[in-house]
């Protein structure tokens, strides 16, 4: 019978002990701060961004919401983080993706003080995890190794596939089970013969974006798999990139969709935003 990973149940765990860090700074007189920025009102990132500023208020973190309009200039938001990355009480800087159209991702991201990156988007960030210093970790990736060691999962030895090569998740993914001491093989679209690649795991990462693409087949009898994709389906139920009841059986632990790998994103934002006054 399989484990399932409740990603639910370890994020409210971690955002318990987090409130618990933010109060015992609070009585040493440090506040944590952490600035939101969005441009324009794409839904889904007013979602995002509410849940962001809710789980701050949940913890006992200050948040300062910056709601711009869809036509800011590059140079206005640009200006808007060098006077944030100058500010002594905000600690954490947060500009939602995507941007729009005449914004360059690259640029704004860059511009970010690699010491209030709580993304952990910025080029600095990424160098850091590459070569084992220390730096701001990318959320959903730091999120899926808390659910790994906090489940039991060892990861040292193990054969670890992801499946998907973005900057956000997939490759500091691997850098993060390499870290661990994983055996770490990244695949992506241009794969050759994917299943046989994915049936070596022990433990597969998907996050590919394509609903319940990965069937039992792909998968090894006793596998952990982590499941990163989220869609609304025909019925407009939300389902992961795995076929969940199809892999259930053959599996030994894997995170439901939802509550599995989504609530751990925003608790490593929060963990990231206490870790940004503690260093
Ligand atoms: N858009 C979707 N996910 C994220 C995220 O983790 N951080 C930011 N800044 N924007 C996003």
């Amino acid at each position: 019978m399989a484990k399932i990973i409740d990603g639910k149940a370890i994020s409210a765990q971690i955002k318990e002990e987090l409130k618990e860090k933010v109060s015992a700074l609070k009585a040493d007189g440090m506040e944590v701060t952490l600035a939101v920025i969005q441009v324009g009102k794409d839904a889904a990132s007013s979602v995002y961004v509410g849940n962001k500023k809710k789980a701050c208020a949940y913890i006992g973190i200050r948040s300062l919401a910056y709601e711009l309009e869809e036509d800011t200039s590059q140079e206005d938001l640009l200006a808007l983080i060098e006077e944030l990355n100058g500010r002594e009480d905000v600690n954490g800087i947060l500009v939602q993706l995507p941007l729009p159209g005449h914004i360059d991702e690259d640029k704004v991201i860059q511009a970010i003080s690699p010491r209030k990156d709580v993304d952990g988007f910025h080029p600095q960030s990424v160098g850091a995890l590459c070569i084992g210093q220390p730096g701001f970790v990318s959320c959903t990736p730091a999120g899926i190794i808390q659910l790994l060691k906090r489940s039991g999962i060892e990861i040292g030895g193990k054969e670890c596939v992801v499946i998907g090569r973005s900057n956000i998740v997939g490759k500091p993914m691997a850098l993060l089970l390499l870290r661990e001491n994983g055996t770490v093989t990244v695949t992506h679209s241009r794969t050759k013969d994917l299943r046989e690649v994915t049936k070596r795991a022990d433990i597969l990462i998907v996050a590919v974006g394509k609903p319940k693409m990965i069937t039992k087949d792909y998968i090894k009898e006793g596998a952990v798999v982590i499941d990163v994709g989220i869609h609304r389906n025909e019925e407009n139920k939300l389902c992961g990139d795995v076929d969940y009841e199809d892999v259930f059986p053959v599996c030994s632990a894997i995170t439901p969709v939802p509550g599995g790998v989504g609530p751990m994103t925003i608790a490593m934002l929060m963990n990231n935003c206490v870790e940004s006054v503690e260093r």
